[in-house]
């Protein structure tokens, strides 16, 4: 499955088999795992066989990925960025996601926080029950801004993080086609969105073919 693929099938699953996660999956997503953290120095980690944390709000869930680290400003856009490259990666797996925003993994504290470390938000991970529905989306219209032609990269782009998963579905985001190819993204104030943010960005870079240094 290409990261194209991964962007167009993944949906938020929210009822999960009662099994845990194939000894190879786990090999390959910790591997994954410790990659992002080399990449972007945060502290992710993979909680397996809890059942608290997110057993209120999802059926059978027992694992998740804790995305943590340095609590400094960027830290939520950054936590969007790399937990949505693992959640590509993970439906790449064959396995199914769901980003929780509001649970008690924060509480339950199965996994470890350095001095200076934050928590952000989990990603619900296991076999689901079934792989989630398409659900209703903003256009490109009300999401981009472009003087002139649009070229076919920024709309592949845009295309893309029409497809990401935001809080609530708020899609509470802009991107703004500037001059020399540069893009600029924004979101709204709204509860979350700077986690989806970095969400949105990363699918934009896989849409539109461009690096990180396509953003102004
Ligand atoms: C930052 C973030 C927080 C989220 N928190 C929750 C949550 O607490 N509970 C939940 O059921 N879904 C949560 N979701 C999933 C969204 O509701 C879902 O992504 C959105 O409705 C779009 O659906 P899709 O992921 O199937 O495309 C969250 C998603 C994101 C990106």
């Amino acid at each position: 499955m290409t990261l194209q693929e991964a962007i167009i099938s993944r949906h938020s699953v929210r009822k999960y088999q009662d099994r845990p996660i194939s000894n190879i999956a786990r090999f390959i997503l910790e591997e994954c795992i410790a990659k992002c953290n080399a990449e972007s120095g945060l502290h992710i980690q993979l909680v397996t066989d809890e059942r608290k944390a997110l057993g209120l709000m999802f059926k059978g869930v027992s694992n998740y990925i804790v995305l943590a680290g340095n609590d400094s400003e960027d830290l939520d856009e950054l936590c969007g960025y790399y937990g949505e490259r693992i959640v590509l990666f993970v439906q790449q797996l064959g396995l199914n996601t769901c980003w929780a925003g509001f649970s008690a993994a924060n509480i339950i504290r199965a996994f470890r926080l350095e001095k200076g470390e934050r928590y952000c938000i989990c990603i619900a991970v296991g076999y689901g029950e079934n792989q989630g529905s398409p659900r209703s989306s903003k256009y490109f219209d009300d999401v981009a801004k472009v003087t002139g032609d649009v070229p076919s990269w920024f709309r592949s782009g845009v295309e893309a993080a029409l497809l990401a998963p935001t809080a609530r579905n708020q899609q509470a985001f802009r991107f703004e086609l500037l001059e020399d190819e540069k893009v600029r993204a924004v979101s709204n104030w709204a509860p979350f969105s700077k986690v989806d943010l970095g969400i949105v960005k990363y699918h934009f870079e896989i849409g539109s073919g461009k690096d990180s240094s396509v953003w102004a």
